[in-house]
């Protein structure tokens, strides 16, 4: 069932060049929208009653998690909101907060800078998100922030001299409309198996909520969970 795949992380540990000490800079601003916006929204979209009808467990998956202060501070902010919500519709929730990332993320560091004084159970769930990491209707809330643009591979054509997409040893692609479209179909794939293992995960009426500044890439998105019938789909961008 889970794909084993090459993984580059982030660096690890709490060192200068780290990803906990380097992150915030860049991405604080929009993970800053989360917790503006998610307390606003929730309250009336979020039916938690009938997503815990069976237990009072509220289940949120942090999917390309990393390490350092974006992780917890992008978990603070749901949490709360989901906690004012649970109390304005009279219900004491209990929170389970998986972390996901890839084997090789620093898990290590991660887990000693939870927050001592937290509201949440916290348990780590290693492995691709492109393809399934949790049982069958068992998520209520998935979050991931910054990680859904990192694609499962670089498209083979790019790297053959053979090929019309080749890319000449280059990272980026540079302007030639073949690379373009072998790393276009790579993104559209990524995306297709990331919808439909979320789909299996979330239970009915769930969220799902993925923080990036890609405008291009959320449009995408949201053509591909229209076409899945996905659930809704609320996107900050
Ligand atoms: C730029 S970091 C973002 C981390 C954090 N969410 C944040 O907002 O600061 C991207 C993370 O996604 C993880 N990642 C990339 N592809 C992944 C995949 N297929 N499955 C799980 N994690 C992945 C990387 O290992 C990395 O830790």
């Amino acid at each position: 069932m889970m794909l084993s795949v090459k993984s580059y992380p982030m660096n690890g540990g709490e060192g200068q060049y780290s990803y906990a000490k380097t992150s915030s800079f860049y991405q604080q601003g929009d993970l800053d929208i989360t917790r503006h916006s998610y307390p606003k929204k929730s309250p009336k979209k979020l039916d938690v009653k009938l997503l815990c009808s069976s237990s009072n467990s509220f289940n949120i998956a942090d999917l390309g998690c990393s390490v350092g202060p974006n992780t917890l501070f992008g978990i603070q902010n749901i949490i709360q909101s989901i906690e004012l919500t649970s109390q304005f519709q009279g219900l004491n929730v209990q929170f389970q907060v998986f972390f996901n990332d890839h084997t090789s993320n620093d898990f290590n560091t991660l887990f000693k800078s939870l927050p001592p004084g937290r509201t949440y159970f916290a348990a780590g769930v290693p492995g691709t998100f492109y393809g399934r990491l949790f049982p069958e209707n068992s998520l209520h809330f998935v979050h991931s922030s910054y990680a859904i643009h990192w694609l499962s591979k670089v498209p083979e054509e790019v790297a053959d001299k053979n090929s019309a997409a080749w890319n000449k040893g280059r990272v980026v692609h540079g302007g030639s409309k073949e690379v373009e479209k072998v790393f276009s179909c790579q993104y559209e794939n990524c995306m297709e198996k990331f919808l439909r293992a979320r789909a299996m995960e979330i239970v009915c009426g769930g969220f799902m909520a993925l923080p990036s500044s890609l405008q291009y890439q959320m449009e995408q998105i949201l053509q591909k969970a229209r076409w899945l019938q996905l659930l809704i789909l609320w996107v900050l961008a």
